[in-house]
């Protein structure tokens, strides 16, 4: 990913460069380490950038939360932030590469285009974390009747496919780039086929990033029609059985399961042939969604409304994770920019299903930078308590 190393220099002058910066919005000290962060208006999309001092130099480089689908343009805003800075550059890798330019976003869709979204077929299939895409373009070259929706978190990855899907002339597809779990609940009721969850990680390492769970199995089951499939195929036993601890548990009260082990499919991934070499064992569960579901009306707002920055604020958030009745809240990291502005790190909403978001709060408004979070009921609740939080009245007695 693009960064910057540059000479130490000092961090208090970009100040004196925001008024006439072409893109730069401001600069925020954190209040837990000794890192900055500078807000970046460029090419249509806002983000931020981050400034990490380390022992010989100071690094300069993109912020996971807020990073731009387009690599060019976190190399360009670095470039013009090295020279508007006038920076003495030690090493970089941010030589705009013309083929990543050319990339073309068709098949690329925002997480927000999903709240008013015309769907261009009737048979709709998602794949979760589909890596080097194989599983995903075949089904798609195979299936011309039906869109299929392919979610992946590792920005690389939607890359590749993304361009995989040009060079095939694919029309069928959709790319996002977010996190599955959250994605579901964008989908109206019973217009899925199938939902591909093949060879998901982490399990063991990290239990809360994992892709099946109750509540995963429970919106799955809503946004398949009756008969459609929830597929997961894993080479891992301790996937499997949890998987079917899940799959069997109360959050769906009626389903249909069936168990394979071994059965060869029309496409092997890259991954899965790794495993089919060293002779281990796979194993598919599918999920068949046994009955319609209701159709769900949420009616969220994610406005802050009244919250401004006051006085003092910085000191009246607990820096501990705060639990509530089915949701979590956690401020993770502070920055001030000036006197009267908090950028707040926040993650926040379900245990298994967490969003990680910015909230810029100024003297005048407070907004989530850059977009609101994914319209889902746990994460209205969790906004409801921020918006307690970071009011006057919230803050006084955590
Ligand atoms: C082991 S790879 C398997 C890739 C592919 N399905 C295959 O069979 O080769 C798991 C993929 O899932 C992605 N992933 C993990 N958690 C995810 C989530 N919550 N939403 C979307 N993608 C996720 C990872 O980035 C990774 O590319």
């Amino acid at each position: 990913m693009p960064h910057l190393k540059v000479t130490p220099f000092d961090t208090s002058s970009i100040d004196l460069t925001l008024a006439k910066s072409d893109i730069l919005t401001f600069r925020a000290t954190s209040l837990n380490t000794d890192d900055e962060i500078v807000g970046v208006v460029y090419g249509g999309e806002e983000f931020l950038l981050q400034i990490k001092p380390t022992p010989n130099d100071t690094l300069i480089k993109y912020d996971k939360v807020t990073r731009p689908l387009k690599v060019n343009l976190l190399k360009g805003a670095l470039d013009i932030v090295s020279k508007e800075w006038g920076l003495e550059v030690l090493s970089s890798n941010i030589a705009i590469s013309n083929t990543k330019a050319a990339l073309s976003l068709e098949h690329f869709k925002k997480i927000e285009d999903f709240e008013e979204m015309r769907y261009p077929k009737e048979k709709i299939s998602v794949e979760v974390g589909f890596g080097s895409g194989k599983h995903l373009l075949y089904q798609a070259e195979q299936n011309p009747d039906t869109l299929f929706i392919g979610l992946e978190i590792h920005t690389p990855s939607a890359q590749q496919v993304l361009k995989q899907i040009e060079l095939q002339g694919l029309e069928n597809i959709w790319v996002v780039n977010y996190d599955a779990r959250l994605f579901l609940e964008m989908l109206p009721s019973n217009v899925c086929e199938q939902i591909f969850v093949h060879f998901p990680v982490p399990w063991d390492k990290k239990p809360h990033r994992r892709v099946i769970s109750p509540s995963f199995l429970e919106e799955s089951m809503r946004v398949l029609r009756e008969g459609g499939r929830l597929e997961l195929r894993t080479d891992s036993d301790n996937y499997y059985w949890y998987a079917l601890e899940t799959f069997f548990g109360p959050a769906v009260p009626k389903t249909h399961v069936e168990i394979r082990k071994n059965e060869a499919l029309e496409v092997t991934s890259k991954y899965e042939a790794r495993w089919l070499r060293q002779e281990k064992d796979i194993y598919d569960v599918y999920v068949k969604c046994q009955e319609n579901s209701k159709e769900r009306k949420l009616h969220i707002d994610f406005n802050f409304n009244a919250v401004k920055y006051t006085k003092g604020l910085e000191n009246r958030l607990s820096k501990k994770p705060m639990v509530f009745d089915g949701y979590f809240v956690h401020f993770e990291r502070l920055y001030k920019s000036g006197s009267d502005t908090l950028l707040v790190k926040c993650a926040f909403g379900s245990f298994d299903r967490p969003e990680h978001k910015y909230i810029l709060i100024s003297n005048k408004s407070c907004r989530y930078f850059v977009l609101p979070p994914v319209k889902t009921a746990v994460n209205y609740e969790a906004h409801q308590k921020l918006m307690e939080l970071l009011s006057n009245e919230g803050t006084a007695n955590v």
